[in-house]
């Protein structure tokens, strides 16, 4: 209780909303999503991440985090590691509904329509909380309206990391609104590569062999027709970007949109 109180008695910085959780799920003991309130001035593009904290100190922590809902959604979703000892994750862990999250006003980044040429194809490649700005963009009806296909793929160490985005892309497909749009557009692509799956590889192994394709019955990728997002740990992103190039695309920004895009802001 003393601890409650304790939070509480620090002042909101100036230039942050204060939201109150709305919802938390643990997944697994390094995993959890929170659900918060949406300020009704804050807009984003899907894709986007904000600076989250949280009102326990004079000068809060803050941590780049990808808005895992879509532009539409009234409330804020996030897809969290729970880091021992973190700064942030070690507390944010342990919000409860009703308690107050710290969001910085601006959001910004590049895993956004905005930042890829037309195609037909999307693939989004994650590992990890990777997935959480793909949440976002496939659950988005304009990302249906822009490509003809769409190719979540995500790679994780265990296979228990793996339910929030077959959760998601359930949830999707089975969605009133979403569901439309999605059907017979959406796959997921799963592998786990530390204990017995069906797929055990990582997926720039996957990339290169071409056992990616193989498994999704389509072709090799082709700068004309197929788009990439990449998010994951700063190794997996050189190496999958390295194996795009390879392949003929071209890293994009807002600025210069291309053929694929990375978002690097959650890496050290
Ligand atoms: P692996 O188990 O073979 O290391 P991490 O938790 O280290 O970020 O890893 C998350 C997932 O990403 C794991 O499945 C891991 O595979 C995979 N991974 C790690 N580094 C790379 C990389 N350079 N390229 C592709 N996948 C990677």
């Amino acid at each position: 209780a003393l601890d409650q109180e304790a939070k509480t008695d620090f002042p909101i910085p100036a230039g942050v909303f204060a939201e109150k959780v709305v919802s938390v799920k643990h997944y697994t003991d390094r995993l959890f999503k929170f659900r918060i309130t949406r300020p009704s001035s804050f807009r984003f593009r899907s894709g986007e991440f904000v600076m989250i904290g949280l009102p326990n100190a004079e000068k809060p922590t803050f941590r780049a985090y990808s808005i895992a809902s879509p532009s539409w959604d009234e409330e804020l979703e996030f897809f969290s590691i729970k880091v021992p000892n973190g700064p942030l994750t070690e507390h944010l862990q342990k919000i409860q509904p009703g308690d107050t999250v710290l969001m910085r006003k601006k959001p910004t980044g590049t895993l956004v329509h905005d930042a890829l040429i037309p195609g037909k194809r999307l693939y989004m490649f994650s590992t990890g909380t990777g997935v959480a700005p793909f949440a976002s963009v496939i659950r988005d009806p304009e990302t249906y309206e822009k490509f003809e296909e769409v190719i979540l793929t995500q790679t994780c160490r265990e296979v228990s990391e793996l339910s929030y985005a077959k959760e998601l892309v359930e949830e999707v497909l089975n969605d009133p609104l979403v569901g439309e749009f999605a059907a017979g557009k959406l796959r997921l692509h799963t592998a786990a590569t530390r204990e017995p799956y069906p797929c055990q590889e990582r997926i720039t192994t996957l990339i290169e062999s071409g056992k990616l394709f193989e498994d999704l019955g389509l072709p090799p990728l082709d700068p004309a027709i197929d788009r990439g997002m990449i998010c994951g740990s700063m190794d997996m992103i050189n190496d999958t970007k390295a194996l795009l190039e390879k392949n003929g695309l071209e890293e994009g920004s807002n600025a210069a949109p291309s053929t694929f895009v990375v978002e690097r802001a959650f890496v050290g």
